[in-house]
């Protein structure tokens, strides 16, 4: 527990100076984050932590489809809490999707086997049917489990927000779902640039009011995924990826300066100088990009203040032996906690868990970690 005389409410210069030491009333992951100070051990939570591969949430999900359990905040924070309640994760990451923002923009959206999906997906000439949704009446379902996490969630467990960044939204209401070539918003980026930046630029805001709404209902970390931004060359990235990230990033930034906003962007491994320019506090990469040759690469331009999260291979998890995989979890961690003297590291995957993942290589790797 923090002894009171540490908080910076009772520090005789918290006033004017801003805490000498670290700040030990923040959960670990968030402190981790923010870079500030070195810390004890690595945080751990792992993407996708809630989910088929747990027995608890497959009972929940027999009784409630998808996105009924995502728009019912007593379910929703039921299914949060179970990986925290089964593995004692330092972080609950809110259980929802990243589509419901664009189900709030006017696009329908419906579950089927193979997940969340768009049955008419969005055409070029569908923009003036879209809108930019009030969080607070129209995704007030989210809002409300991030207040009710909170208040069940133990002080030092960080609760996370989150949202799909705007490309990433993009490609899913253009193809409809998952898709392998991503070659229907590749038509309208060749065919229709113009009105592709158009629904960018509403996805930026909608992201934006969205998770500052989450913030202030008390998410004390954001996670942005860009899942598909890695299809990109670099040069239609830097057209249509960085500036709405940046957007939204900075939007978030303005509203409440000391959240720390972590990034991720599946495929990254060649684009480490352009999400650098994201203005993202955390960087989580994928399990193909090294950890020591992002550092050093940070440090090289002068930003080594950029925080990393990851990157444990998901397959690994799901296909090794627990003891493998708790092996190879902590000389991640090491790696991470060596890079800058354990300051601005986070354990996680490099993407979500899959759900067949023996549960007990989960427990082993929050285990080996919280050892560490
Ligand atoms: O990390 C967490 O525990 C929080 C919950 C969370 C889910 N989806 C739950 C979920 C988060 C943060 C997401 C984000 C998400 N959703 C992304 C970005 C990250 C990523 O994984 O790339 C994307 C692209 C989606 C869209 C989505 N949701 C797809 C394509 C699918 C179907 C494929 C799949 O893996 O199931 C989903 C379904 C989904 N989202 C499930 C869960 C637990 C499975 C639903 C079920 O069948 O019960």
């Amino acid at each position: 527990m923090p002894t009171p005389s540490l908080t910076p409410e009772h520090s005789p210069s918290a006033q004017t100076n801003p805490p000498a030491g670290p700040d030990n009333t923040q959960p670990l992951l968030i402190r981790a984050l923010s870079g500030q100070h070195a810390i004890e051990r690595p945080p751990v939570w792992l993407m996708r932590q809630a989910g088929r591969y747990m027995h608890e949430y497959q009972a929940v999900r027999a009784k409630a489809d998808f996105m009924t359990l995502c728009k019912t905040p007593e379910l929703a924070v039921e299914v949060s809490m179970q990986p925290i309640k089964a593995f004692d994760m330092d972080a609950s990451i809110v259980f929802s999707d990243i589509l419901p923002p664009a189900e709030a923009m006017g696009l329908k959206l419906i579950f089927n086997d193979a997940g969340p999906c768009f049955p008419e997906p969005l055409k070029p000439d569908g923009l003036s049917q879209l809108r930019i949704p009030d969080p607070k009446a129209d995704l007030g379902f989210m809002l409300e489990t991030l207040k009710l996490l909170r208040a069940e969630l133990p002080r030092e467990k960080a609760l996370l927000g989150f949202a799909g960044a705007p490309w990433t939204l993009a490609t899913y209401m253009i193809e409809g779902q998952t898709s392998r070539h991503l070659h229907q918003i590749k038509s309208w980026l060749y065919n229709a640039p113009r009105t592709l930046t158009q629904l960018l630029a509403m996805l930026s805001e909608t992201v934006a009011r969205y998770l500052i709404a989450q913030i202030e209902a008390g998410a004390q970390a954001l996670q942005l995924f860009d899942t598909w931004a890695g299809q990109l060359h670099p040069e239609t990235y830097q057209q249509f990826v960085l500036p709405y990230q940046q957007q939204v990033i900075a939007a978030v930034k303005a509203a409440h300066p000391g959240v720390p906003v972590i990034l991720y962007a599946r495929g990254s491994r060649g684009l480490l100088p352009l999400l650098a320019r994201s203005g993202a506090t955390v960087l989580s990469l994928d399990e193909h990009t090294d950890l020591g040759a992002t550092h050093q690469w940070l440090v090289e331009n002068q930003m080594s203040h950029v925080a990393l999260q990851g990157n444990l291979d998901p397959v690994m998890l799901w296909q090794a032996s627990a003891q493998t995989v708790a092996q190879a979890a902590r000389q991640i961690a090491q790696t991470g906690m060596a890079l800058n003297a354990g300051k601005g590291y986070g354990f996680n995957l490099g993407h979500g868990i899959l759900p067949k993942t023996p549960r007990e290589n989960v427990q082993r790797v929050i285990e080996a970690i919280k050892s560490m």
